[in-house]
């Protein structure tokens, strides 16, 4: 059933993390206190929430009458800004920073919490003033810059709802999110430095707007400072519009259970699926997982090295750093930039305690030999983290020793949009085991199941379902309940479904393989293959089209598309290739595919659908295994 390479995994080593890591750690008795949380989850989390500023408590922690649509912390007043920003006005934090940012082109820049609460406050008065109010959505499409965190924190300041856009979507990608959400104003850049290449943000956005479109006013910070046209009316200059805009501005009062941003991620159809994140359990879970996982003290420098614009980026850069008063760092451009030790730089320059990445990143840095990092002096680390997708031994090791120096854990965090937060995640003082998140976080219980929803035996693969729920849930799909429902809830009834196959070892700890459903990871990011696949029929030339997966040594997995081609198009390298570059300008580079074949036929069952599963067993030159339902 698995669809993605298994790391071989060790299941018996386990690595200790050292003294000096446990005796500073936060929880101390993993153990006890994830029984007493499973006991009384309940209690848990009102306690958790309790140490985060309410306009007004709650009076229910959970509502559960209406499942799967579970709310939090029911009655509750809060704003999540109010946790991020405004609390830290009165302590010493507000002369803390909050991000130090540099550029690709080396600029830096550091800005405290009290000058975060500035821009922030100006922001969210721009944005009233182009008439958003609350519960209004608000397309943000930038590059990583200080102004993207600004722009979110300025829209959850007034209540309305941000939709983040990763600035490597392409057009397609961004108009159908727009359309989707019905946003008003989208918030942009002139361009993105990535690699020394520029990014078109700007013209991307044009290109995405048509008649249709529901925007009505762009804004463009400048960033690349290139020419780019300007739309009378429509588009603004950010740095114009900040220019008299006071600095004061209330935080609107809201309610725990109100929507505070969606996010969209990819399913199982072409259609983008849009989560739904709140104000109240969103700010409780995700505040509480960063706490005890990352341990986070005052004194840390914290940087999370992902895209603020995707799930990671959004509770671990911008929400639960900011709600722990942590100092992060933002890094604009690409990590081999000018030099394969550009991270490494940067670990040094600025002390870097904590340094959370993916394992695609790990790898693409690994082949540059471990020369590279031991040129820095990077002994200012203390916690390691990934997150994405497996990591394999391999990696994890030479990220162990070669950037940790041996001393640092490394906390392998499984979760996805939907959850809001870390799921199955290690802690400083839980023995590590290369490639395994270990057990699941306070107050959750995994299982894994077979088909029909029954508990395997250890050292089983299964379904991967979570049970019961928990306050960084996301709530529903955006305009589309019943797919919620049916996305995660119906397939085993009572439990949510992750998608992911797994095992879990003797001792406990779960594995994760890989997803089940149409949706690959490639280099960590996630896309459907119907997403790709209408983007290859999109094409004059072709007919139909089907895309797998195939492991990838740096990328995980890579894309592999098969198209038939209409009548009058013949195959030829000069095609094959312009229907790559087609993929890679409609949805984004990162989801090129890897290699385009041509064929005559695609393998289909009798009731139409694609064996994606034999395409794949052929690319690989593999047994086909079961092919009685294919048609012929
Ligand atoms: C999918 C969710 C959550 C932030 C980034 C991804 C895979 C995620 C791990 C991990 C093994 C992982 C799963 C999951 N995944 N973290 N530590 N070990 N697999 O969020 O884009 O929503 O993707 O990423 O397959 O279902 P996402």
């Amino acid at each position: 059933m698995s669809d993605q390479s298994t790391p071989t995994a060790d299941h018996s080593t386990f690595y200790t993390p050292s003294a000096e890591v446990m005796s500073r750690a936060r929880v101390q008795n993993w153990e006890a206190l994830k029984a007493e949380s499973d006991a009384d989850p309940m209690g848990f989390w009102a306690a958790r929430a309790n140490e985060l500023g309410w306009y007004q408590k709650w009076d229910t922690v959970l509502d559960d009458s209406n499942k799967p649509f579970f709310k939090w912390f029911v009655g509750g007043k809060t704003n999540i800004v109010h946790n991020a920003i405004d609390r830290h006005q009165s302590t010493h934090r507000k002369n803390k920073l909050a991000y130090i940012w540099e550029g690709e082109d080396g600029s830096q820049r550091f800005v405290s919490f009290a000058e975060l609460n500035t821009e922030v406050s100006k922001f969210a008065n721009v944005l009233k003033s182009l008439g958003v109010k609350k519960g209004d959505r608000v397309t943000i499409y930038m590059g990583r810059v200080v102004e993207l965190p600004i722009a979110m924190l300025a829209c959850a300041k007034l209540g309305a709802i941000h939709s983040v856009v990763y600035g490597g979507f392409s057009t397609e990608a961004l108009k159908g999110r727009i359309l989707d959400s019905q946003s008003t104003v989208l918030i942009t850049c002139d361009g993105a430095n990535v690699s020394g290449k520029r990014i078109e943000l700007k013209a991307i956005c044009d290109g995405a707007i048509d008649a249709e479109s529901p925007i009505k006013t762009m804004v463009v910070y400048k960033r690349t400072g290139h020419d780019v046209p300007m739309v009378e009316g429509r588009d603004f200059w950010w740095h114009d519009l900040m220019k008299n805009a006071s600095p004061k501005c209330e935080t609107e009062v809201m309610d725990a259970e109100d929507p505070m941003f969606i996010l969209y991620t990819s399913g199982s159809t072409g259609k983008p699926k849009a989560l739904v994140h709140t104000h109240g359990g969103y700010s409780v879970y995700t505040y509480t997982t960063f706490r005890y996982v990352f341990d986070i003290q005052d004194e840390d420098r914290y940087w999370c090295a992902a895209d603020p614009g995707w799930i990671t980026g959004h509770s671990y850069i911008v929400y639960a750093p900011l709600m722990n008063g942590a100092t992060s760092i933002i890094y604009e451009g690409g990590p081999s930039y000018p030099a394969p030790d550009r991270w490494w730089n940067i670990v040094a320059k600025y002390g870097v305690t904590i340094l959370y990445t993916a394992p695609t990143a790990i790898r693409g840095l690994m082949r540059f030999g471990a020369d590279w990092p031991a040129k820095h002096d990077l002994s200012s680390l203390r916690l390691l983290g990934s997150v994405g997708e497996p990591i394999n031994p391999e990696a994890w090791r030479w990220f162990y020793e070669n950037i940790g120096g041996s001393r640092c854990p490394i906390m392998d965090t499984w979760w996805q949009t939907e959850t809001g937060g870390f799921m199955i995640t290690p802690m400083p003082v839980v023995p590590l085991k290369p490639g395994s998140g270990t057990r699941p976080f306070f107050t959750l219980k995994a299982e894994i199941v077979d088909e029909n929803g029954e508990a395997v035996a250890p050292e089983t693969e299964g379904y991967l379902t979570i049970l019961g729920p928990w306050p960084g849930m996301a709530r529903t799909i955006y305009g589309d309940s019943a797919r919620y429902a049916q996305t995660y809830w119906s397939r085993f009834p009572g439990r949510y479904f992750t998608g992911d196959s797994a095992r879990m070892d003797k001792d406990g700890y779960y594995w994760i393989i890989g997803r089940v459903d149409d949706v690959l990871k490639v280099s960590g990011y996630r896309f459907g293959t119907a997403e790709i696949e209408s983007a290859l029929v999109s094409h004059p030339a072709v007919a139909e089209a089907a895309v797998i997966g195939l492991p990838h040594e740096v990328r995980g997995n890579a894309i592999y598309g098969y198209v038939l081609l209409r009548q009058g198009h013949n195959d030829s390298p000069e095609l094959r290739e312009e229907l790559r570059a087609h993929v890679a300008k409609l949805v984004g580079p990162i989801a090129k595919p890897e290699k385009v074949t041509i064929v005559d036929r695609l393998p289909k069952t009798r009731s139409g659908k694609i064996m994606r599963r034999l395409l794949k067993a052929r690319e690989q030159g593999l047994p086909e295994g079961d092919i009685s339902t294919l048609e012929e």
